[in-house]
């Protein structure tokens, strides 16, 4: 059961802070696929402040995760028991996670649920030492070490302040031991909340013992409550994924400056050179180059191919052994063969280039199809849009394109076709013919030495002379 229904006052948001993205997942979607990979049967997640969207970042695809309504957000313990009816069925433990918790670990949960069932008791929780514990619940502990209830720190005393142990919002509880119990919470604190935490109490009075399994590593079991927690949060599975990436070898110049989300996918023998950003559903091939700086996103990126520094990519598609860049700008639905070359300063759109084609410098493609072993001079620009309508360029096979053309769409440029350079080609090419549309050069001969203000001078004074007397 992972709690999600809260309002996260903290974070100072317009939205939910469960829909807020860490390294490339909303937050609240690591937990569920945290509880997912640790082999979980089902998982029922509590929603209710801003529902459809923690719903919708949960993703509702999935049959084995379903969703259970908190209609006003009264406390964890009051979340817990919204569930109710949703395990109604259910008999065994049931693993209750905070919603907040991006960077746990399934095996984490693995082996807590292991200790959890070794310990006999009917509730578990998992416990972290830290230097500052402000905000958390704190474990107050028997004179011979046992849990005996947890406080929350608005709740708490002066003494029970400086306790460092804190309660990390990782429950495992046997359901024959959760409603009835959890039922007798009362709202009787200063927040005026039902606590999931006064079951430890609840259920040591009646005589039960309440296990804890403190994890070594605080950073991976700490809350995001505020911006400066999502920021550590971020960088901590940046971390990890880059250390992860280096295992299966793949090199990173500077993991430190490094910024790989979660979910993307990066071949052997790849090298990433400091400053790269590598987000959302990503895809490296092997032995690519990724130039400083560069920062790609959702895009597949072919075997061999290499982007020298500062390229900006987004929803893209290139092939293998392309060379991108430096300072290249691909924008979504642009999908290059093997072997295209997009060189500085040139930014596409929904085009397709195909295999061996170049487009070097300084140039606008958009709603374009290029066809192979094409050459695109510098400071060529598609015109797509008249200002109601995008239209579409059509450049066939082997077609040269001259430096500073413009390519009024909608046109087409034929088979093996020139276009002169300094065109404005407003008409269909014809296949292997040339399309020039600049006017004639014309040539003066000695005008600058006439233009030129000596020349000039030297006119004036004549004049002078001729009219004086
Ligand atoms: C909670 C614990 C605290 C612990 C800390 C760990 C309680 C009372 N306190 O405090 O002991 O140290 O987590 O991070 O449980 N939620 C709901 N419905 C609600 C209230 C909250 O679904 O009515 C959800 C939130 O969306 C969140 C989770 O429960 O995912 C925890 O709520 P939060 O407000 O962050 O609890 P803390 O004050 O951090
Ligand atoms: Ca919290």
């Amino acid at each position: 059961m992972i709690l999600a229904a809260g309002l996260g006052k903290r974070m100072l948001s317009q939205s939910s802070k469960l829909v807020h993205n860490v390294a490339g997942r909303p937050m609240v979607r690591h937990v569920v696929e945290a509880a997912k990979a640790a082999g979980v049967a089902r998982t029922v997640v509590v929603i209710g402040n801003q529902a459809d969207d923690v719903r919708r970042a949960v993703g509702e695809n999935d049959k084995r995760v379903g969703f259970a309504y908190q209609d006003a957000q009264r406390g964890t313990g009051h979340a817990v028991l919204s569930a109710e009816r949703h395990l109604a069925e259910y008999e065994g433990d049931v693993l209750i996670l905070n919603g907040d918790l991006p960077v746990l670990r399934p095996d984490t949960l693995t082996r807590f649920a292991d200790f959890h069932r070794s310990s006999g008791a009917p509730l578990s929780l998992v416990t972290a030492a830290v230097e500052s514990p402000a905000g958390y619940g704190r474990i107050i502990r028997t004179y011979n070490g046992d849990v005996s209830r947890i406080v929350e720190e608005a709740d708490a005393t002066a003494e029970e302040r400086a306790i460092k142990e804190i309660n990390c919002g990782i429950y495992c509880v046997d359901v024959a031991w959760l409603w009835d119990p959890l039922k007798r919470a009362r709202a009787d604190n200063a927040q005026r909340e039902i606590y999931l935490t006064d079951l430890v109490e609840i259920l040591r009075r009646d005589g039960h013992k309440v296990a804890a399994y403190r994890h070594p590593e605080a950073e991976e079991v700490l809350g995001v409550n505020d911006r400066r927690e999502l920021a550590a949060a971020t960088r901590a599975l940046h971390r990890r994924k880059a250390n992860a990436l280096m295992v299966s070898g793949v090199t990173i110049l500077d993991p430190e400056t490094t910024y790989i989300d979660v979910d993307v996918k990066v071949g052997q023998d790849t090298i990433l050179e400091p400053g790269v950003m590598l987000f959302g559903a990503t895809e490296i091939g092997r032995g690519v180059t990724i130039g400083a700086g560069s920062r790609i996103t959702d895009s597949v990126v072919g075997d061999g191919t290499a982007l020298l520094p500062y390229c900006v990519v987004a929803s893209s598609r290139i092939g293998r052994a392309c060379r991108i860049g430096p300072f290249a700008h691909l924008r979504p639905d642009t999908q290059l063969d093997e072997e295209a070359r997009i060189g500085n300063f040139v930014e596409t759109k929904k085009i397709r280039m195909g295999q061996g084609s170049k487009a070097n410098h300084l140039t606008y493609l958009g709603d374009a199809e290029i066809g192979k072993h094409a050459n695109i001079g510098a400071g060529t620009i598609t015109c797509n849009y008249d200002g109601v309508q995008k239209l579409r360029t059509i450049i066939e096979d082997e077609v040269f394109i001259g430096s500073d053309t413009q390519l009024v769409a909608p046109v087409r440029v034929r088979r093996g076709a020139y276009v002169g350079a300094g065109s404005t080609i407003t008409k269909d090419v014809p296949p292997y013919s040339l399309a020039i549309s600049r006017a004639q050069q014309v040539v003066k001969e000695d005008w600058a030495k006439r233009f030129s203000p000596a020349a000039r001078e030297k006119k004036r004074d004549k004049g002078k002379n001729r009219g004086g007397g």
